[in-house]
């Protein structure tokens, strides 16, 4: 299956480190944020899963739930737990870790990367993620090769600016973060800028005498 930003994201069933889960139910009214992983007990992975491990308490301040997917069993995931938490000198490991032994998720949402062939002889999921909203639309996704650890500061960053730009017209700009100026959506038109941003907008001169760069503090 291939899933375009704005589908609806697909329920399933999955074992898990915390028992079955139906995966909606789960989600509740949170965002998610489902990331997966080639295999346990696996360098980048150990690191990965404590770096988010660590930053729960952001991810919650922003009422997101993160929950990982690894191609092994639960009962595996259970004892790679003891590492993750010794790696990141963790007390405490606060999210789930989806058992995907048979492949059966990483084919329905095409995780899989024909290169990265496990020990069983089977393919191996690639480093995908998925940001799904409150609606469970899935409203961003990237994959990244098993060799590339993923930058999770990114990933609460990108959150940041989909929930700001769910409540107002404007657009984050490279490398924004939080608390920066914005940008208004181009569709703003000229007689709504005081209504919409009555804490005022700047228009950028450039040469094409077009005012399209228009900043506002939010
Ligand atoms: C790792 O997590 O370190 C890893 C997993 C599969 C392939 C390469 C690296």
């Amino acid at each position: 299956m291939v899933l375009n930003l704005g589908d609806k994201f697909p329920n399933f069933t999955a074992d898990t480190t915390i028992g079955q889960i139906d995966f909606h139910k789960w989600a509740g009214d949170s965002w998610v944020v489902l990331f997966s992983h080639p295999a346990d007990f696996t360098p980048v992975c150990t690191t990965e899963l404590s770096a988010v491990a660590r930053l729960v308490p952001e991810f919650a301040k922003r009422n997101v739930k993160p929950i990982a997917l690894s191609c092994d069993s639960a009962d595996s995931h259970t004892k790679w737990i003891d590492d993750i938490k010794a790696y990141g000198k963790l007390t405490e490991f606060n999210y789930p870790i989806i058992d995907d032994e048979k492949r059966e998720l990483a084919v329905k949402l095409n995780m899989l990367d024909k290169d990265e062939i496990g020990a069983a002889g089977l393919p191996l999921t690639c480093r995908a993620v998925f940001i799904i909203d409150p609606h469970k639309k899935l409203r961003l996704s990237i994959l990244y090769p098993a060799t590339t650890g993923r930058n999770f500061t990114e990933i609460l960053r990108t959150i940041d600016s989909m929930q700001l730009t769910d409540r107002s017209k404007v657009a984050t700009p490279a490398d924004w973060v939080q608390g920066q100026e914005c940008m208004v959506q181009p569709s703003v038109k000229e007689e709504e800028l005081a209504s919409l941003f009555p804490g005022g907008v700047s228009s950028v001169e450039l040469p094409s005498g077009k005012a399209y760069l228009r900043k506002t503090k939010l």
